[in-house]
């Protein structure tokens, strides 16, 4: 009887979604995810179709997007939850299916089936076009009985791409030139690098296609809009000049595409692009507590967005199959750990991209200065912080696996600004800048300090960097800086003082053996820095002080029945994930004794839970990053396989709807307070 229920239980959970899901069904799936500010997603939760709920940007704003499909003069609906007075059914999603750029579902209208692929661009070689704030939506139809019939598409955006805040003022135009259609919306009050609820109170959406015989477009309120074409199957090519308010009478911008008849061929794609541009982009602290406004690489090609945009509407059969490409690379590289942890990987990316921007300076004549190319991340949902040291950390094995150079221009800002000697501190600084986009630094020193923790981060990435690339400009040009760190960490990570470490929702504690595991890996990279550069008598002198310190840090923080690390020193009863012994992985030192992987791969396969390994021994909760980053460093593919399983687990759980939660609690897999983070790039530890 218990197995009889058991199994219908299972029976239940696993029809609970109707369609064909590919790899699995995530909480959240990307749609258009390029920046902090275009991260438009569908809150699928346990299994909400395309046309089930609004699309959301990642803080759970409601984004405007709806789309219609008529065949034969029937209307279905296919994306978002429009209500308006004409009747329309909703097409059934059959199936969906993500992978690392893209996310494609395929929904049943009558006879006809819809292919809509959203495919937000991950271009690491191309620092133009990766800067290029834009994601594409393609359509294309086919019949599943193969008779023909007419058949029209219609999508719009409202101006919630703009802002979350609905009784802000917006204004638009329409232009309609010899090549594109491009609807452009923007708040009317504009104030640059400033935010309320996450959202940037600066720039233009931009809603955009092809020229070509039966498009039509039309602005106005959402429901006539969208009941004129479910009306009369066609837009009537005229502007709405009312300028008003988000919610007032919700202005919506749409397009409208005449496919003649479609046959079982599935029909040309039809190509929409959104994007959200603002220049500049970034306010930056130079020397002398100066502020540089940066732009978005892409500039230096262009000069004119709707240029911009033509040629990205252009390429959309070649970013396509590029893009395909990478998709396909990235998942025989994963697949060979397995096919779940593929399933993490191709999750991951676009959430980390889009939390990036990249950008670059004006010369003093005006022209663009390419040779200065910084890249800016913003600490999403957790305090919105400007290049966060510890979030930059988690996420370097993505970086390092798509093109190493964007770790390097994501550190570049904060070596930098601190060789300005602006900051004060002996240590690293935690962070750019409180408030995204303002790069404005902390000459006054009080950032929130985690001394240790961003130190030894700033020396590995610096090192894994040259390792990975071959490069030691940004070694050898912040020697002094990297050095100054190293002798904070000889001071103050063997016995460290009470502080925060990444993880500071868990709070302070004294003697951190995961810090100090941190520390002392720093020393030794700095060691291995010194040889680089050609200092041999530094290298080795940071070298034996490195390994004095291993010897020393055993007998304080191996458990005296030598079954598991501390938590912290002498505290039996304490354990965590020692997460930080990937670095002495990642940078090949083999500093460590492969006893005490040995030991924690024991370990950790004894104290699991349902949805993994808590993070320490202080509360219930982990976190997938240090989760990946563990299973990275565990002696056998059991354990390793158990923390993939355990994070796959819960991005499979459907407990939330919301972007993928990197925090969560161990014991049932319900998120804790973080969504949408770049440190999910830390997912790509095993296929660094
Ligand atoms: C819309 O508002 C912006 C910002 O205030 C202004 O620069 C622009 O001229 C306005 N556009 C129209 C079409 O009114
Ligand atoms: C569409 O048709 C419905 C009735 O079917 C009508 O109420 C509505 O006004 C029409 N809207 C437009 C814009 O044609
Ligand atoms: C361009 O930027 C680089 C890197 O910051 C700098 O060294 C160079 O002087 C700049 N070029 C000009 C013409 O300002
Ligand atoms: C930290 O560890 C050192 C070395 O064991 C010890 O001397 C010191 O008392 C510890 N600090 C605290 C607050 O427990
Ligand atoms: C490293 O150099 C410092 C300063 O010269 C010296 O005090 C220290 O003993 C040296 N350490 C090692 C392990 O050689
Ligand atoms: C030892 O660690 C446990 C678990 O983290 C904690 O509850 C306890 O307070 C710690 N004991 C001391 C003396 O710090």
């Amino acid at each position: 009887m218990l197995f009889f229920l058991l199994s219908a239980f299972f029976f239940v959970f696993s029809t609970a979604v109707p369609w064909s899901a590919s790899p699995f069904n995530p909480s959240s799936i990307p749609l258009a995810v390029r920046t902090p500010y275009l991260s438009t997603w569908l809150p699928q939760g346990s299994g909400t179709p395309l046309n089930g709920a609004w699309p959301q940007h990642w803080t759970g704003q409601t984004v405007g997007w709806s789309g219609f499909i008529k065949v034969d003069g029937t209307p279905y609906s296919f994306l978002g939850e429009p209500a308006i007075p004409a009747s329309f059914a909703k097409a059934t999603q059959k199936s969906m299916e993500f992978t690392s750029t893209q996310s494609v579902f395929v929904m049943s209208a009558g006879a006809v089936d819809l292919t809509i692929t959203f495919l937000s661009p991950v271009e690491p070689n191309d620092l133009s076009k990766q800067s290029f704030p834009f994601a594409y939506m393609a359509l294309s139809a086919a019949s599943t009985d193969g008779n023909s019939y007419t058949v029209q598409l219609y999508s719009d955006i409202s101006a919630e791409w703009v802002s979350g805040d609905s009784s802000l003022p917006v204004n638009w135009t329409t232009s309609t030139g010899a090549d594109t259609l491009v609807h452009q919306v923007q708040l009317q009050t504009q104030t640059p690098f400033v935010e309320t609820s996450d959202r940037i109170l600066q720039g233009s959406v931009f809603y955009s296609t092809t020229v070509a015989s039966g498009v039509t477009y039309q602005t106005g309120e959402d429901v006539v809009v969208r009941s004129q074409f479910v009306n009369s199957s066609v837009l009537l090519n005229t502007k709405d000049t009312n300028f008003r308010a988000i919610s007032n009478a919700w202005p919506v911008f749409a397009f409208a595409h005449d496919l003649g008849k479609v046959t079982g061929t599935p029909s040309n794609p039809v190509v929409v692009s959104v994007g959200h541009v603002r220049d500049p982009v970034v306010s930056y602290i130079v020397a002398g507590g100066k502020l540089q406004d940066r732009s978005s690489y892409f500039w230096n090609q262009f000069s004119d967005v709707t240029d911009a945009i033509t040629s990205f509407l252009q390429e959309y059969g070649d970013t396509l199959s590029r893009n395909s490409k990478f998709d396909a690379q990235v998942q025989s590289d994963a697949s060979a750990i397995s096919a779940d942890y593929a399933a993490i990987v191709a999750l991951s990316i676009r959430q980390t991209l889009g939390a990036t921007e990249i950008t670059i300076s004006k010369n003093d004549d005006g022209s663009w200065n390419t040779s200065d190319v910084l890249v800016f991340m913003k600490e999403i949902s957790s305090d919105g912080n400007v290049n966060t040291v510890d979030v930059i950390f988690p996420a370097y094995p993505l970086l390092l696996y798509v093109n190493p150079l964007l770790a390097k221009y994501l550190l570049a800002g904060l070596f930098e600004y601190q060789a300005t000697g602006q900051y004060p501190n002996k240590f690293s600084v935690h962070d750019l800048g409180a408030d995204y986009p303002k790069a404005i630094g902390h000459n006054a020193g009080d950032d929130e300090a985690m001394p240790v923790e961003e130190s030894g981060n700033m020396l590995i990435m610096a090192l894994s960097y040259a390792q990975k690339s071959g490069d030691n400009s940004q070694l050898m040009t912040y020697a002094s800086l990297l050095d100054q760190w190293t002798q904070f960490l000889i001071s103050d990570s063997l016995i460290p003082e009470s502080q925060i470490s990444t993880d500071d929702f868990a709070g302070k504690l004294t003697n951190q053996t995961n810090l100090a595991i941190k520390g002392i890996v720093g020393i030794k990279a700095m060691s291995v820095i010194a040889g680089i550069l050609g200092d041999s008598e530094k290298s080795s002198n940071y070298s034996s002080t490195a390994d004095s310190y291993i010897g020393r840090w055993q007998s304080l923080a191996i458990n005296p029945d030598q079954s598991h690390l501390t938590l912290s020193y002498g505290n039996s009863s304490s354990w965590g994930l020692a997460y930080n012994l990937y670095a002495d992985k990642l940078l090949k030192l083999n500093l460590f004794p492969d006893s005490v992987y040995q030991m924690q791969t024991n370990w950790y396969r004894s104290v699991q839970q349902p949805y993994g390994v808590a993070l320490d021994t202080r509360h219930t909760y982990t976190k997938s990053d240090w989760q990946i980053w563990t299973a990275a460093i565990m002696t056998d593919t059991n354990a390793r396989d158990m923390f993939i399983s355990a994070v796959k687990k819960t991005a499979s759980n459907g407990l939330s709807s919301q972007p993928f939660a990197d925090w969560y609690e161990a014991r049932d897999g319900t998120p804790e307070g973080f969504r949408a983070r770049p440190v999910v790039g830390g997912h790509l530890a095993l296929v660094r």
